[in-house]
């Protein structure tokens, strides 16, 4: 299975943040944002991901991860040069991904808790059709929303509707199978002039190989397209973090933990991130383990 991460768009909601550089880029506390789609891909087991982006923020995200061999991946990267919609992803990807499964995900989407690695291989065990997921939300009109029936099957997907059916929010998270890219080739543009993954998923239902999983009230997932949720983001990671000692999207300990990286690479990879807590916290886990 091949990863699409999506880290384009314009980002206007966050304003100047985003003249001079992508949203993705921007820092969620710590580290900066795509660390979280990145992470989410190697905890699906994927090593293979086409990273799309604006053509003039390309050289940004090379200078940041550079081709991936670091962290024991491969990272192509792909310039979309106008936000066409999401779906439009996976046909800049094009010759990339052909006959090739894939998990896409949005770069401002931050995904944690127990079990998501279960769901995270329940989607890279996909054969057929498509997985998505379905998530409670207090506000649904600004995502795309499920709905569903008594007995659990979907009835319907609607795209940011003004008088949602429910409050199930669907994150930017999608499993597909090779069916994706020639699906997404015959997709129209939305009124918005969008090429929608609503209407991708859509398409799965009518074929009728859309499966979507319920993440339940026990997860967080964030989103982080405004001030106040990239606030709200930045404080979530720094307060489970300082709590358990533990990291959300150290990228360097998901490669090891993965068998991506030799412990060896992992203890180099310290070298990065000279003078930082995130250095530090590296050194730590790399010294641990090998006194282990
Ligand atoms: O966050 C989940 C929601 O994401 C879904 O529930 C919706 O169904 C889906 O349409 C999408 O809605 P948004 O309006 O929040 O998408 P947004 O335009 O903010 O784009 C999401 C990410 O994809 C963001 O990181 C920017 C990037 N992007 C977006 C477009 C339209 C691109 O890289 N290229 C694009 O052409």
């Amino acid at each position: 299975m091949k990863g699409i991460l999506l880290a384009g768009g314009r980002g206007t909601r966050l304003g100047a943040c985003t003249w001079v550089t992508s949203k993705q880029l921007l820092p969620v506390y710590d580290k900066p944002m795509i660390y979280h789609p990145l992470s989410t891909l190697m905890l699906a087991g994927i090593q293979d991901i086409i990273i799309v982006c604006d053509a003039d923020q390309e050289q940004q995200y090379e200078t940041l991860l550079g081709n991936g061999s670091q962290l024991g991946l491969r990272l192509t990267y792909r310039s979309q040069d106008k936000p066409r919609g999401i779906a439009d992803a996976l046909i800049v990807s094009g010759n990339d991904i052909a006959g090739s499964k894939t998990c896409l995900i949005l770069g401002d989407n931050i995904f944690h808790g127990q079990g998501f690695v279960d769901y995270l291989r329940q989607g890279a065990a996909l054969t057929e059709g498509a997985i998505i997921f379905g998530y409670p939300v207090a506000d649904p009109q600004h995502y795309g929303v499920v709905q569903f029936d008594d007995s659990g099957k979907v009835i319907s997907l609607e795209e940011k509707p003004q008088s949602p059916r429910s409050n199930m929010a669907v994150p930017g998270l999608y499993f597909y199978d090779e069916h994706a890219l020639e699906y997404a080739r015959e997709l129209t543009p939305s009124a918005r002039g969008e090429l929608e993954i609503t209407d991708l998923n859509k398409r799965y239902l009518a074929e009728g190989t859309l499966t979507v999983i319920d993440f339940g009230r026990g997860m967080a997932w964030l989103d982080t397209g405004s001030p106040e949720a990239l606030l709200k983001a930045s404080q979530y990671v720094e307060t489970i973090q300082a709590r358990q000692g533990y990291y959300l999207a150290c990228i360097e300990e998901i490669a090891w933990r993965m068998g991506f990286i030799t412990l060896e690479e992992f203890t180099q990879s310290v070298k990065r991130y000279p003078g930082t807590q995130y250095g530090t916290y590296i050194a730590t886990l790399a010294a641990e383990a090998t006194h282990d």
